[in-house]
């Protein structure tokens, strides 16, 4: 078991060996039993944490700040809208001031082309944990809470078929950080990994190949199709959720806010919606995921997401659990 964290940036699941990452699993499943028998975990008492949202969250803010707290800390909540870094303060200055005032800096900025690079510039100059709480390309703190809940459902990983599947949806234009998070995560786990989207909607090369390396140290596989039944056709999970054609569109790109989500290109792949008919098709016992927050009637049946296959409830859980478990190994420790 490797346990040697304390101090160490979390950006990218891929930064951390598969051992490190099954530390954080096992520390998760470990507070997840303590919070259940009330038993306090005071680990990283009179500790503080700076909380910096570039963007809406509820999942994501909420395990945090309530994760922390019970850890025995304070986490500071940050709109960076009311931040000087609206009149144009550096990444540098932000992350210089804020580690000398506490004891991590966590961050989402899923702008297309600027959030990541915004936080590796952060982790430059941070002199204590950099958390990224999702950005333009990575969520590990997502990818990481969907191993745990599919580890909780199942007895082994090895060779379950996972599709993780485009879909319709109107509400924004999501980022690609949680399909390429989880396209990276799940073959270091032995699993047969579908990725499924129309054309137009690919995710980076480099993404694929990392994946599929992946697969092959590890023994698992991916496979990259256009075609929607395949992916679900006896699947054992299925992952149904939309993300932005960022890669091969950059229309609107350098003001993602202002960027229009409803035109006739994505309109033309409504039919790409999670369905029972489409679940019907899959393992008897399929496993519905989902991120969420999800455009229910737009990605998803109201039937399938509140039916008996979803398990988007213990996923967001599992937020709570993962975040508390990696703030412990950054935070405390060694
Ligand atoms: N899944 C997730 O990151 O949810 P929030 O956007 O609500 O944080």
């Amino acid at each position: 078991m490797q346990t040697v964290f304390r101090g160490r940036h979390f950006i990218n699941l891929e930064d951390f060996t598969k051992e490190e990452v099954d530390t954080m699993l096992e520390v998760s499943f470990d507070l997840k039993k303590k919070f259940a028998m009330g038993v306090p975990t005071n680990y990283l008492p009179n500790q503080s944490m700076f909380l910096m949202f570039f963007e809406q969250s509820t999942r994501t803010r909420n395990s945090m700040e309530a994760g922390f707290a019970q850890l025995g800390g304070h986490a500071g909540f940050l709109d960076s809208s009311s931040m000087q870094i609206a009149h144009g303060e550096s990444a540098k200055d932000t992350a210089i001031i804020l580690s000398r005032f506490g004891h991590a800096i966590a961050c989402r900025y899923c702008n297309w082309g600027y959030g990541n690079k915004y936080l590796n510039e952060m982790a430059k100059w941070s002199t204590k944990p950099i958390m990224n709480l999702q950005c333009d390309l990575y969520h590990p703190f997502q990818a990481l809470a969907d191993l745990m809940t599919m580890q909780e459902k199942l007895d082994s990983l090895k060779r379950v078929k996972v599709s993780i599947i485009w879909a319709y949806a109107e509400s924004h234009k999501k980022p690609i950080s949680v399909p390429v998070s989880q396209l990276l995560a799940f073959p270091r786990y032995g699993m047969d990994v579908w990725l499924a989207h129309p054309k137009g909607w690919e995710l980076p090369d480099w993404v694929i190949e990392q994946a599929k390396a992946n697969a092959a140290k590890f023994g698992g596989s991916v496979t990259v199709t256009n075609d929607e039944a395949a992916a679900y056709e006896g699947a054992q999970i299925v992952i149904p959720k939309n993300w932005g054609n960022w890669v091969t569109d950059q229309t609107g790109v350098a003001a993602a806010g202002a960027v229009k989500v409803v035109d006739e290109k994505l309109m033309a792949q409504r039919s790409w919606k999670c369905t029972e008919a489409k679940m019907a098709t899959a393992d008897k016992d399929v496993l519905y995921m989902h991120a969420l927050p999800a455009d229910r009637n737009n990605e998803v049946e109201e039937s399938v997401i509140d039916g008996p296959h979803s398990i988007v409830f213990d996923e967001a859980e599992n937020r709570l659990h993962t975040a508390k478990a990696v703030m412990t190994l950054l935070m405390g420790g060694r």
